[in-house]
């Protein structure tokens, strides 16, 4: 069902023209010298010989297996070839097998290639059907740029992006390339929605997005609320925070019903669409990163979109919260006391600790009004994240050593690593208010990142829930297949979630 929702005419741009484009992908066993692609790329560990077309081929000498190195090698066929290094057997695993196939691609780019063929290693007790999803990971994603506002200039073009990934394997390799590439194209898409800025991005085009979303998966369901709902609902947490701002709130809930016997799963993604802080206003050294303040509704979106895809037999349900957060006259000030949809009163004393009172009124949407049997929210809550665990690992908390497994394993394997940190009473009671039920921020910055989930906490009616703190992971990671900018981190954790409980 889709309430009445307010729009405004927008100018044109906004995301219709995402343009992450999809990689074809060709799985076969045909051999190295087979293999008619305008690049070809093997990995090369220790101990390993070149394949015997390569060996005596110019360019082979320079072929090293150290981790990372890459040579080009010249055999008569197939045409060329890209050795990257994978270091020592036991060391070869996905994490290592993204990092080499981003390396391919680049290169593969930069030698204008636009097809690319991987011979998947088999090495060690690599499965090579996961091998091969590895390699279509860090190929997709490496492939992810954002030009769209930019001109083009004809002296300088920009490299070849491969459109074709053929996948070389004596093994079967099934389904687990192809589950590979949608999830990391939607990364890729959740990326874009990252790196629009907020002029564009508002949360009225954020929530068009997900109406295209829906508009194209027959299974998935939305229903987007507008300032009238949210206010009328009792929403007073996202009230408070659109309160300084000329731009509407929306909360976008999206339904999944595959199917399964595992009730049903709530994922919850923080969309500030520019977070400058509000009246506790941030300094202006690096607020323009504020724009990606909504990685993770972003990351829930796309999920979504690819679980749908996938045909996933799993029940879900996904709430986005979209704001900005402004100061103005109307804006909420330090001290102001809201309350939140759960009847919980809060004072608000920074309101740069916006995402906990939008998260707040969306958790209690997903369990009260959802039905949610278990919920894991995503969102970029605090700089103390950042301090603590950098871009490396993401902050995990949750009330349930269960389903906090569960969110663990799935972080493991996408290689978006998730550090588990403490619960504990303390730090609840430190989330007391002196006038009010709660205050969402303490005089003192005592574990900054718990704090907000012990916050969070107040809002889950006890259901198994656990939050990712994204905001060292979401941009600015720096590993080969994602670079300095937006990650679409927790696109490819859900998905991947998703499958595990419905699988
Ligand atoms: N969106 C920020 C957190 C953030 C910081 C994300 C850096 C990405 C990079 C969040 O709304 C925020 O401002 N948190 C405050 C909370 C504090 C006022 C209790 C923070 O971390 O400083
Ligand atoms: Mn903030
Ligand atoms: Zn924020």
């Amino acid at each position: 069902m889709l309430l009445a929702v307010r729009r405004r005419a927008r100018r044109a741009v906004g995301t219709r023209s995402l343009n992450s484009r999809a990689v074809r992908l060709d799985p076969t066993t045909k051999p190295i010298e087979e293999l008619d692609a305008d690049v070809v790329a093997v990995g090369l560990a220790e101990g390993e010989e070149l394949p015997a077309p390569l060996r005596d081929a110019p360019g082979a000498a320079g072929a090293k297996p150290t981790f990372k190195r890459i040579a080009v090698v010249h055999p008569e066929r197939p045409a060329r070839v890209v050795v990257v290094g994978l270091g020592k057997p036991g060391d070869v695993d996905h994490e290592r097998l993204r990092v080499a196939a981003a390396l391919a691609a680049k290169r593969a780019g930069s030698l204008d290639a636009r097809t690319l063929a991987w011979s998947v290693p088999g090495a060690g007790d690599l499965d090579p059907a996961q091998a091969a999803a590895a390699l279509v990971e860090g190929t997709v994603l490496a492939g992810y740029r954002f030009d769209r506002y930019r001109s083009s200039d004809p002296e300088d073009p920009p490299p070849s992006q491969i459109e074709a990934l053929t996948l070389s394997s004596e093994a079967e390799l099934g389904r687990e390339a192809e589950a590979a590439r949608i999830a990391a194209e939607a990364a890729n898409r959740a990326r874009e929605l990252q790196d629009t800025p907020s002029n564009d991005l508002t949360p009225a085009v954020l929530a068009q997005r997900a109406e295209e979303l829906a508009a194209g998966h027959d299974s998935l369901e939305i229903e987007v609320l507008g300032p009238e709902e949210i206010a009328e609902r009792g929403m007073g947490g996202l009230v408070a925070v659109a309160a300084g701002t000329a731009e509407e709130p929306r909360l976008i809930v999206l339904r999944y019903a595959g199917g399964g016997d595992r009730g049903t799963v709530a994922f919850v993604g923080k969309a500030v669409t520019f977070d400058t802080g509000g009246i506790s206003i941030k300094p202006a050294g690096s607020m323009h990163e504020m724009k990606m303040d909504m990685s993770g509704g972003a990351a829930v979106l796309e999920a979504m979109a690819a679980i749908a895809e996938l045909g996933l037999a799993i029940d879900l349900v996904a709430v986005i919260p979209a704001t900005e957060n402004m100061p103005s006259g109307t804006a909420t000030k330090p001290g102001d006391v809201i309350t939140q949809l759960n009847g919980k009163t809060v004072e608000v004393n920074n309101t740069d600790a916006e995402g906990r009172l939008i998260l707040a009124d969306a958790l209690t949407y997903a369990v009260r009004e959802l039905g949610a049997d278990r919920v894991v929210d995503l969102a970029t809550l605090t700089g103390a994240v950042v301090v603590a665990l950098g871009s490396t690992y993401a902050a995990l908390i949750s009330n349930d050593d269960g389903w906090a497994g569960d969110i663990g394993r799935a972080a493991e394997e996408t290689g978006e690593l998730a550090w588990r940190l403490p619960l504990h009473p303390e730090y609840k009671q430190l989330t007391k208010g002196t006038v009010a039920d709660l205050t969402n921020s303490a005089a003192k910055r005592k574990a900054g990142t718990i704090y907000a989930a012990s916050f969070l906490e107040e809002f889950v009616d006890d259901k198994p829930w656990a939050h990712l703190d994204i905001a060292g992971t979401a941009w600015d990671v720096g590993r080969e297949y994602v670079g300095n900018g937006a990650t679409g981190f927790g696109v490819r954790l859900l998905v991947r979630l998703a499958r595990d409980l419905s699988a």
